[in-house]
C-alpha cells in the first residue's frame, strides 16, 4: 500500500501531472490564454490546488510561493495531503510531480505530505481491494533531489507506515509475544540485531514491574532489545531508546474510571512501536551512531491473578514500590528497563510512553511532553527536530519538590503522585531508575488521532519516527 517513488523517469503520455514552479516555466503541453488566466486567478484566491482536465490527464498546478515565510514545510506538507485525497477521488494511480522550483525543504515536505496522506489501516475489510488508496508510485522531475534523498525519504516514511500499522493493531492481533515476533521480522528485514527475553529470562533478571503488571494476563511478558551497531559509528557509549509496551491497558483493579477511556487503549504501545519504526528508519538509512532500543511488553488485565492496589513489588534496581493504583502500570515496566539499560554505561537514554492522560490534558495532539535530566542543549536540540519534522515537543518542569508526591508510608516510593502535576510526577517516579543523562517523552496527546489532520492519519499518528529520526541524525556525542 505504500507509495514506489522513482526520481526523473520522462513523463508519458496521458501521464497525470503535478507542477510545483512558475507557471511560465511550464513546457509539458502548451497552456491557452484562457487557461493560464483561470490558474493564475485562483491562485490570487489562495487556492493551493488547481486542476485542468486536459482529456486523459490532469494537471495539478500547486501554489506553493515564496511569499510563505513560517511553517513552509508544514505547509508543503499538508497541500501533499490534500492533493493526495484529490487524486484518490479520481481513483488515479500515479502522478509525475514537475518541480522546477529548486526548492529541496518544499519539495521533500509536500512528498512526505502525500505519502502520509495515503496511509490507510485496512486489513480488517472483508473487502480490502475495494478500501485501498489508488495512488501506488509517484515520478519525481527536479533537480532538487537525488537518489540518496529519496531512498532515505522511503525509508523513513516506510518506518512511520510501520510504526502506525502496530499502534493501530488491535489487542487481538497483537500480544506482547506477537509484538516481540514483529521485532524479530523487522530486525531481519532492515538489519539490526535482536533479543527477546521470554518470561523466565525476565523472572532471572528481576524485573519486578514488568512481572507484577503481568500477573493478570493470560500471556506471558515480553521484553525485547534491539541493536544497530555500524563500524563507523559515531559515538562510543550507546544512546539507548525505551519504548512503553503496553499492548492493552485495562488498568488492572483500578479499572479505567471514566466513560470510554479504555476505548482508545490498544495505542498503549505506541511509545514501542515508534521506538521500533525509528531503529528500522536508522538502520535502514545505516546512521552512524550505536543504539539499543529496549520494549518491555505485556497487557495490564483484570484478573484474580492480577496485581492490586497496595501490593509492595521489589524493582530491577532494588527498589520498592508501593502500588496505589494499577492503571499506572506504564512507569512500572518503564522503570525496569530504565534501569536495566544502566549496564550499557549509555551516554544518553530516552523514552516513548503513552504514559498519562495529563500530558494529553495539558496539551492535546499538537505536541508531547518533555522533561528529564540531560542537558539543556540536548533539550534545545530535540526542540529544534521537533519544530523542523512538526512533531513538536514541549519541556515542563523537573523540579526535586515533585518528587515529595511519591512518598510512601511503607516503602520507598509509591507508583502515584496525586491528581495535580500528573505528567510531571510520572517523569519523577521514572528519574529514580536512571543514573545517566536522560530525556523521558510523554506522547499520550499525539500518539493517537480521532480524527485525521492533513497527513496525520486518523489512529495511530506514528509520532516520534520523524522526530527521533532527525534528532538522531543530527546527533553530535
Ligand atoms: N495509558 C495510560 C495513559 C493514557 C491516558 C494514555 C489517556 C493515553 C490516553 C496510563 O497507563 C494511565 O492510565 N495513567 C494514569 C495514571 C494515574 C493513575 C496516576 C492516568 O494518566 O490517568
Ligand atoms: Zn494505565
Ligand atoms: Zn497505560
Amino acid at each position: 500500500m505504500s507509495i514506489k517513488i522513482n526520481l526523473n523517469k520522462d513523463t508519458k503520455k496521458n501521464d497525470n501531472i503535478v507542477f510545483i514552479g512558475d507557471i511560465k516555466d511550464f513546457k509539458a503541453f502548451e497552456l491557452t490564454g484562457d487557461q493560464k488566466k483561470y490558474i493564475e486567478d485562483q491562485f490570487k484566491n489562495d487556492k493551493s490546488i488547481v486542476t485542468i482536465n486536459q482529456y486523459n490527464s490532469f494537471i495539478y498546478f500547486i501554489n506553493f510561493t515564496d511569499k510563505i515565510v513560517k511553517n513552509k514545510k508544514e505547509i508543503a506538507g499538508k497541500i501533499g495531503s490534500k492533493l493526495v485525497s484529490i487524486v484518490d477521488s479520481y481513483k488515479q494511480t500515479s502522478v509525475s510531480i514537475i518541480e522546477t522550483n529548486s526548492n529541496f525543504e518544499v519539495l521533500y515536505a509536500f512528498i512526505e505530505g502525500i505519502v502520509l496522506g495515503n496511509y490507510k489501516f485496512i486489513k480488517y475489510y472483508k473487502d480490502i481491494k475495494s478500501k485501498k488508496s489508488s495512488l501506488n508510485s509517484i515520478n519525481i522531475i527536479s533537480s532538487s533531489v537525488n537518489k540518496n534523498n529519496i531512498d532515505e525519504l522511503q525509508n523513513i516514511l516506510k518506518a512511520v507506515y510501520i510504526t502506525r500499522d502496530l499502534a493501530n493493531e488491535p489487542f487481538s492481533g497483537l500480544n506482547a509475544i506477537q509484538l516481540a515476533d514483529r521485532i524479530i521480522e523487522l530486525g531481519k528485514k532492515s538489519g539490526f540485531k535482536v533479543t527477546v527475553f521470554d518470561k523466565e529470562k525476565i523472572a532471572e533478571r528481576k524485573m519486578g514491574g514488568l512481572l507484577a503488571v503481568n500477573k493478570g494476563s493470560e500471556e506471558p511478558p515480553t521484553f525485547s532489545i534491539m541493536e544497530w551497531k555500524p563500524d563507523n559509528a559515531k559515538n562510543s557509549k550507546p544512546i539507548i531508546l525505551v519504548g512503553k509496551g503496553i499492548v492493552f491497558d485495562t488498568g488492572g483493579y483500578s479499572i479505567k474510571p471514566t466513560k470510554n477511556s479504555m476505548d482508545m487503549m490498544k495505542f498503549d504501545m505506541a511509545g514501542a512501536a515508534a521506538v521500533i519504526g525509528t531503529m528500522y528508519a536508522v538502520s535502514k538509512n545505516k546512521l552512524p551512531l550505536h543504539i539499543i532500543a529496549l520494549i518491555p511488553a505485556t497487557d495490564n488485565a483484570v484478573d484474580a491473578k492480577s496485581y492490586v492496589p497496595g501490593d509492595v513489588i521489589k524493582m530491577h534496581n532494588g527498589l520498592f514500590v508501593e502500588v496505589l493504583n494499577t492503571d499506572a502500570e506504564g512507569r512500572l515496566i518503564l522503570a525496569d528497563a530504565l534501569s536495566y539499560a544502566q549496564k550499557d554505561d549509555p551516554e544518553l537514554v530516552i523514552d516513548l510512553a503513552t504514559l498519562t492522560g495529563s500530558a494529553a490534558v495539558a496539551l492535546g495532539t499538537e505536541a508531547a511532553v518533555v522533561m528529564g535530566t540531560a542537558d539543556d542543549t540536548i533539550f534545545s536540540k530535540l526542540e529544534k527536530s521537533g519544530e523542523d519534522v512538526y512533531e513538536r515537543v514541549v519541556k515542563f518542569p523537573f523540579w526535586d519538590e515533585y518528587k515529595e508526591m511519591l512518598k510512601s508510608n511503607i516503602a520507598d516510593i509509591k507508583n502515584i503522585g496525586g491528581r495535580e502535576a500528573g505528567a510531571v510526577t510520572a517523569g519523577k517516579f521514572l528519574e529514580y531508575f536512571t543514573e545517566y543523562p536522560w530525556i523521558h517523552i510523554d506522547i499520550a496527546g499525539p500518539a493517537m488521532l480521532s480524527n485525521k489532520s492533513s497527513y496525520r492519519t486518523v489512529g495511530g499518528s506514528g509520532y516520534g519516527v520523524r522526530l527521533l529520526y532527525d534528532f538522531l541524525k543530527n546527533y553530535e556525542s
